[in-house]
Formats: structure tokens, sequence, C-alpha cells
């Protein structure tokens, strides 16, 4: 195809740029499916283990298919000692949660089983990540940094690691609720990247680490925090009105509203939303959640007014602040603990690429001058540079 024959679709929307068995996002009917599994069938029920489970192979495990599961995951999930002292490293210098996690994903290369071993290398990078956020964390905090107790399933693990003690069997479900429901989401800037990554047949911690890369944006992963700190400087639902109209009337966008392929309300919403309020009924404190479903209200009514026809609404990312926050979780490991679960997403489609690969090499439309004569370097001046 030359320049004149090929279409350009900015931002790839609307492209169909692979195949997929793992989820199916449908933004007209705010449906998404995981693996077969309507989202809300699903993500409440099921542990983490049992879900990553099912994206990687397929089908839900057996009860000892998951013991299996879960033993291989806590037998690879100790970090090489580079890994730890970057950490240590980017903990006192300032270096933030997603840059820590990046810059130590590349590490992982270090200590890892061969590809040929199973599920071993997959399990490996999959099991490592809460450790390596809980870390960080921890030394961020002036803690010792602590190691996944035996026996544990990854979700009370990581909570464990960063409070120092056995988390609630509810804050457990309200995390697994959470990580079911973001592990993978079809052909997202995260994974597209790390399909692209893998498909030049480069190796999984190179995707791994482009994917972190790209979710770390605030267009991407990035938005929970400013959600929640959003909700907070709202503060009082009858502030909501003047603090979302001065942010629109400058320009800004709202954290947790917007959506590529949603033009509905977004389902994970609805099912983190439902968590949430749990959490808090749970907590005896509603407030918080009271509050936000008020912004939510407020800029719904407000984006339809300033950006009539875009149709944009609540995504994922309103409601993961809200619950992330319930537990507990720091505001500096949202986007981590986004990561820890959308990785197990990465690796099965980096998978699912390898066992059907083509190079994913899309075309640019050249736009530039043509026809331009060279300058001898003494000849040039800034006019006549360019000519
Ligand atoms: N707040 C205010 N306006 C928004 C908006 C938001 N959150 N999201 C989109 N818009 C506006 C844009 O300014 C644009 O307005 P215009 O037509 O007057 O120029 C219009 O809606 C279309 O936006 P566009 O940038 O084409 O949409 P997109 O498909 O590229 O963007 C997002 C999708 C997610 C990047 C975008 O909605 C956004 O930035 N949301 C906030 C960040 C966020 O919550 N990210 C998490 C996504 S899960």
């Amino acid at each position: 195809m030359n320049d004149n024959q090929s279409h350009y679709i900015p931002g790839l929307e609307g492209v169909v740029a692979a195949q997929t068995r793992l989820s199916h996002v449908d933004g007209e009917a705010g449906e998404l499916v995981i693996a077969g599994f309507p989202l809300e069938e699903i993500a409440p029920r099921a542990a983490f283990e049992e879900m990553v489970y099912l994206l990687w192979s397929g089908e839900l495990p057996t009860a000892s298919q998951l013991e299996e599961f879960r033993f291989l995951l806590a037998e690879n999930s100790r970090l090489p000692a580079a890994v730890l002292d970057v950490l240590r490293a980017a903990a006192s210098t300032g270096v933030d949660s997603m840059e820590a996690l990046r810059m130590t994903a590349g590490l992982l290369s270090l200590d890892l089983p061969s590809d040929s071993q199973g599920w071993a290398q997959d399990a490996a990078l999959l099991a490592r990540l809460p450790v390596m956020a809980a870390t960080w964390w921890r030394l961020r905090s002036g803690l010792q940094p602590l190691e996944p107790p035996p026996g544990m399933g990854l979700a009370s693990s990581y909570l464990y690691m960063l409070r120092g003690s056995e988390p609630h069997p509810a804050h457990v479900r309200a995390l697994e609720t959470y990580l079911n429901t973001v592990i993978d989401h079809g052909l997202n800037a995260s994974t597209f990247t790390a399909r692209v990554i893998i498909s030049t047949g480069s190796d999984l911690v190179s995707a791994l680490v482009g994917a972190i890369g790209a979710l770390k944006g605030p267009l991407h992963g990035g938005a929970p925090g400013p959600a929640l700190q959003m909700v907070f400087e709202i503060g009082d639902p009858d502030q909501a009105e003047a603090y979302l109209r001065k942010k629109l009337e400058s320009g800004e966008r709202l954290m947790g509203f917007g959506h590529r392929v949603y033009k509905v309300r977004d389902p994970r919403a609805d099912v983190l939303a439902a968590a949430a309020e749990t959490l808090y009924r749970q907590a005896g404190d509603m407030r918080l959640y009271e509050l936000a479903r008020a912004v939510e209200r407020k800029a719904l009514e407000l984006l339809e007014e300033y950006k009539p026809g875009r149709r944009l609404q609540t995504n994922v990312e309103f409601y993961t602040a809200l619950l992330l926050h319930g537990l507990e979780i720091p505001l500096e490991l949202f986007t981590p603990t986004f990561t820890i679960s959308r990785a197990a997403g990465w690796i099965a489609h980096c998978r699912e690429q390898q066992r059907e690969n083509r190079l994913i090499r899309p075309q640019s439309q050249y736009t530039g001058p043509r026809d331009r004569r060279w300058v001898p370097l003494e000849k040039r001046t800034e006019s006549s540079g360019a000519s």
C-alpha cells in the first residue's frame, strides 16, 4: 500500500489488530467478557489465582490444579538480590512506584526459570510483582521489607507485606474482586505494547517492561490516584459543582471519566462500586463512598453539559480509587496494584501472540516535505539549512 491508498486512523481507534480468546469488550453494550465469563459473574467470586489460571489455560482449575498453581507462584516469588538493591536505591532517592517497578522488572532476568519449564517463568514474573511493590513501599516508609508468608494466596500476601499483619478475609475478597476485574481488557495500550514487543520474537521480560511503561501514563493506568485526590479536594458534595466546573472550564480532564471504547458506563465501574459499597459498609463509615457517588453524579451531569454528545461515562479508575483506598492501599501503590493484575493478562496475551505470531508492524503516513536538496555545511544558514 502506498501513502495515498492507506487510511490513517489516529490512535488506531476501532482498528482490529489482534484476535484473542482472552477477553471481549463491547463498548456500546457496556459488557466485558473474560474467557467466556461475564465480568460480573466471575470477578466477585473467583480467587485471583483461579482467574489467572483461567486466562493462562482457558479453563478454571480443579482444586488440585489450583493448589499446584499456588505452590508454583509461591516457590517462584523470591526476588533476586539486585532487585532489592535497586528498590532500596529507588526508595531512598524518591523514584516513584511505577518507575521503581519498571526499573526492577528488567532485572528479573537475573534469576528466572527458563522459558521451556511450563509456566515457571510466567509464574515468577507474576508472583514477584506484588513483592516488588510492597518492598518499595516498606522501604519508602522506613520499614523492613517482608517476604511473602508461606501458604497465603497472592492477594492476602500482598496485603500482609504492606501492613505487616494478616488481612481480614473481607479485605482479601475485595482485593481479589479488584484484581479479577482489571486482569484483562481487550487490546488496551499496555497489552498492545506487550504484544508488539513479543511479536518481534523478543522475550517476556522485555514485554513486561514495555507494558509497565505504557500502563503508568495518566491516560491509561495512572488515573486512579488523581481521581481520588479530586474527591478529597472536593471534600463536601456541595462543593462538587463549583470545583468540577472550574476544572472543565480550564480545559482539564476529569480523571476516572471517559473511555476510548466504552460509550456507556464501564461495567468494571459497577463491579468495583458494589465491592466498595460492601467494604465501606463493613467498616461502618459510608461518608467517602457517599461523597464519591455525589461527585460522580455531578461530574456526569457537567460532562454532558460541557462535552455534549461525547458520551463520557464513569470508567474503572474512579471506583478503583475508592476501593483501594478503603483497603488502606496507599495512593502511590494504586497503579502498581493494577500492574500486578494486568501482568497476568499481558502474559496470557504474549503467549497467545507467540502461538500464532505475525510481526505487528503497521504503517505510517508521511506528511513531511519531499525533494529537498543537500546544502553543504559551510553554505548552510538557519534559513537555507531547511531548504
Ligand atoms: N474529562 C473531560 N473531557 C474529556 C474527558 C474527561 N475525562 N475524556 C474525554 N474528554 C473530552 C475530550 O477533551 C474531547 O473533547 P473535544 O471533542 O471537545 O476535543 C472529547 O471528550 C473526546 O476525547 P478524546 O481525547 O478523543 O477521547 P479518547 O478516546 O482519546 O480518550 C481517555 C479516552 C480515557 C484517554 C479520556 O477519556 C481521558 O483522558 N479520561 C481521563 C483519564 C482516565 O480516566 N483514564 C483512565 C481510562 S480507563
